[in-house]
């Protein structure tokens, strides 16, 4: 069996100069397909929010939500570095109820890590959950659990100010203990700038080709979230289309009495059947 990562092997990466490839993964059969591929880690997204639950944004997600998500995850994954995305207010409202609500992710869901989005606000949060010995990814850029106060779903570091208070923010996260940090729809430019200026690798996402690592919602990369689809996801495989014809054609044979058809029955040995029908059963 191939050795399980840890988070020194995700940071040994960026030193050696490979790409880190993460992905998002809410059960157990797309934890299996995602871990057979190699990807080196595996999240477990409040997006499920939206993709799976039907959520307008991320801010509903809970803590048990995400748990019931994260525990199925873990069944599924043998190798890949399994990160647990803490929802709304699980960390928001002070340092303890953090480290309670992220300890669940590692002593329940048997996650490796846990993520949360925000910059100055939670350094010091940050720090209580490294001194619970829960390691953390941080968040930056876009960050969808406030995207209201960053007026909507925009890019983010365009200006001169808020391109520096980015800068300023990922190396504080990283002095408050980050292992790793999510940089969001901003500018390829300036995520360049930040990679090189912090010593743990960045994973991008609508951030451009020099981050250490990429990040995609699975879905949205099968083509299977048809809400919406932010410029930039790349469309591996379209299989929205593929999936809805395969069910019409199921609904279609129902309907028709086509399936199930002789290969798809089982059938009966022939003097058992005449048993039967002597029975008049
Ligand atoms: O919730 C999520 O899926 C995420 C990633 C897109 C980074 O936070």
């Amino acid at each position: 069996m191939e050795k399980k990562l840890t988070i020194a092997d995700i940071i040994a990466m960026k030193a050696k100069g490979e790409r880190i490839a993460m992905l998002t993964a809410y059960d157990v059969s797309f934890a299996r397909l995602l871990d057979s591929t190699g990807i080196e880690m595996i999240l477990v997204g409040d997006s499920l929010g939206m993709v799976l639950l039907g959520y307008d944004s991320t801010v509903p997600v809970t803590m048990a939500e995400m748990l019931h998500h994260a525990r199925a995850v873990r069944r599924g994954v043998k190798r890949a570095l399994l990160v647990g995305d803490m929802p709304f207010l699980s960390y928001q409202v002070s340092e303890t109820e953090a480290v309670v609500n992220g300890g669940r992710f590692l002593k329940e869901a048997g996650c490796d890590a846990v993520k949360i989005e925000g910059g100055f606000a939670v350094c010091d949060t940050v720090r209580a959950l490294v001194k619970a010995v829960i390691p953390v990814m941080g968040h930056i850029g876009l960050t969808p659990q406030t995207a209201s106060q960053l007026g909507g779903y925009k890019v983010q570091g365009r200006d001169l100010d808020s391109a520096r208070r980015l800068v300023v923010e990922a190396k504080a996260l990283v002095e408050a203990g980050v292992f790793s940090l999510v940089l969001e729809c901003i500018p390829a430019q300036l995520a360049e700038a930040i990679t090189a200026s912090v010593r743990v690798p960045t994973i991008g996402i609508g951030a451009g080709p020099h981050c250490d690592g990429q990040v995609l919602v699975t879905h949205d990369l099968l083509g299977m979230f048809e809400k919406f689809r932010p410029s930039f996801v790349k469309t591996y495989v379209d299989l929205a289309p593929q999936i809805r014809a395969a069910l019409t054609a199921f609904k279609e044979e129902v309907s028709s009495g086509t399936f199930p058809d002789a290969e798809h029955s089982f059938s009966m040995q022939a003097e058992v059947k005449d048993l039967l029908d002597d029975k008049g059963a």
